[in-house]
């Protein structure tokens, strides 16, 4: 496998970027396309590993989608769907995998859903009980908390589901499934997880209400084969951004602009947080794109940042941003510390042992919790072999950090970045000075 290889420091960030769209957001578009009728058209569409994995599974139910260059075009099915006639590959994607699962649920016909190595791994008991309680069949490995899984859907009936977790690909296949139920479908989340389903629900007309309750919040849908295709604007995804976001506030020197970037609250967990320890980072020209806010952010380099504790009502909205953070939680004053983030063993690797064990790779004092760590920040990065478990945010987030750290660094396996962005070191050798010096593959 190629390795990625950094050696020297990064002196300078400067540019204007508009990194990839929001990931989230990709997939919806294209599963709300395909069960919505009529045409809908994606504009930026982010074409990555994972989306693509979304794409292909629609094709393969029957929905004709044509893509060029950022513009995707989908024809909806009005939610009813051809038998595939091969197993589906979710690849990599959680999100693929979950949420399908929710409109397979609602289909009469028998198939096959798997992934890859890691995806095989991650727990989906948590949409198949809830799925099999509204009336779907399916079974799976390890009682079926395990893909590959076999679904036979039908009809089904609609149900209140307690989304313990917070997670917002259980509560979208369940919304996606309660389209077709009998009933009104309610979930309700003690803490709000990312709202990207709801919004786009309703942007295509579908009748859903959220509501505070003693218990979180909920929201519920009623059924409708009235939902219409419509045009999206992808705005870029805040995940990826901060990665730049955080390569640019350990720089020396520099300023960079992240253009278009999504800021819904259930998202910007990071950001906010970032400025919390002392970052300068400003939302310029705030707007909305398809029913979602957007913001050009600017940061600024050079500032002292201080320790941070992030508590687990905040886990939500930077969950993904997490292995970044902790990046640079490991270069700012004082012992920084985060909890309520068990969920993270589960994600695409452990990213709480990954995290734990590169950063102590790179000469950082770091405590493993079970649903956490404590890293003890403010000392430099010493270079060192990153293992990414062929996870795309820790090879992102430690090639930011060999970029700050003194000797060389080695990425395993750089190229997984794919997942969600594949030009990721393109990018990078846009705003990075000395980009060919510092960086070989
Ligand atoms: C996602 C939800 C989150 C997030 C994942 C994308 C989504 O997962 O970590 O990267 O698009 O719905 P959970 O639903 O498991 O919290």
């Amino acid at each position: 496998m190629r390795k990625l290889k950094i050696k020297g420091k990064l002196k300078r960030v400067e540019g204007v970027l508009r990194v990839p769209s929001d990931k989230s957001i990709s997939h919806r578009a294209v599963i709300l396309g395909a069960i919505a009728s009529g045409e809908t058209v994606v504009h930026n569409w982010l074409e990555a590993a994972d989306t693509k994995s979304t794409l292909r599974i629609v094709r393969s139910l029957g929905t004709k989608a044509h893509y060029s260059k950022g513009l995707l075009r989908i024809k909806g099915r009005n939610y009813t769907f051809e038998e595939p006639q091969d197993i589906l590959n979710a690849g990599n994607s959680g999100t693929t995998a979950r949420l399908i699962l929710g409109v397979l649920s609602t289909q009469p016909f028998f198939s096959v859903l798997t992934g890859d190595r890691s995806l095989r791994e991650r727990p989906m008991l948590r949409v198949v009980s809830p799925l099999r309680e509204m009336g779907a069949y399916i079974e799976g490995r390890e009682r079926g908390n395990k893909l590959p899984a076999g679904i036979k859907g039908g009809k089904l009936k609609a149900i209140s589901f307690f989304n313990k977790k917070s997670s917002a690909q259980v509560k979208s296949a369940l919304l996606l499934a309660g389209i077709k139920a009998e009933g009104i479908t309610e979930v309700t989340e003690p803490l709000l997880s990312r709202d990207h389903t709801e919004r786009m629900l309703k942007f295509f007309g579908a009748d859903l209400i959220e509501i505070p309750s003693e218990k979180g919040r909920t929201v519920k849908v009623k059924p409708t084969d009235q939902l219409v295709g419509r045009e999206i604007f992808c705005p870029a995804d805040p995940s990826s951004a901060a990665f730049f976001c955080a390569l640019t506030l350990l720089a020396p020197k520099g300023e960079i602009i992240l253009k278009d970037v999504l800021i819904n609250p259930t998202r910007d967990g990071f950001y906010r947080k970032i400025r919390e320890m002392g970052g300068e980072i400003t939302y310029e020209n705030e707007r909305e794109f398809s029913g979602e806010p957007v913001a050009d952010i600017k940061v600024i380099a050079g500032k002292r940042l201080k320790a941070v504790k992030i508590k687990p009502y905040e886990i939500p909205t930077l969950i993904d941003e997490i292995p970044i953070l902790a990046v640079i939680m490991a270069l700012a004053e004082g012992i920084s510390e985060v909890r309520g983030a068990a969920e993270l063993r589960v994600k695409e690797s452990d990213r709480i042992k990954a995290i734990v064990e590169n950063l102590k790779t790179m000469g950082v004092r770091v405590e493993e919790l079970e649903d956490g760590f404590l890293i003890e920040g403010g000392r430099k990065l010493r270079g060192g072999y990153i293992r990414t478990y062929g996870d795309h945010r820790i090879a992102m987030a430690f090639t930011v950090a060999g970029l700050l750290a003194e000797g060389e660094t080695v990425i395993d396996n750089p190229l997984c970045v794919e997942i969600s962005y594949p030009r990721f070191f393109e990018d990078l050798k846009e705003v990075v000075d000395n980009f060919t010096k510092l960086l070989t593959f």
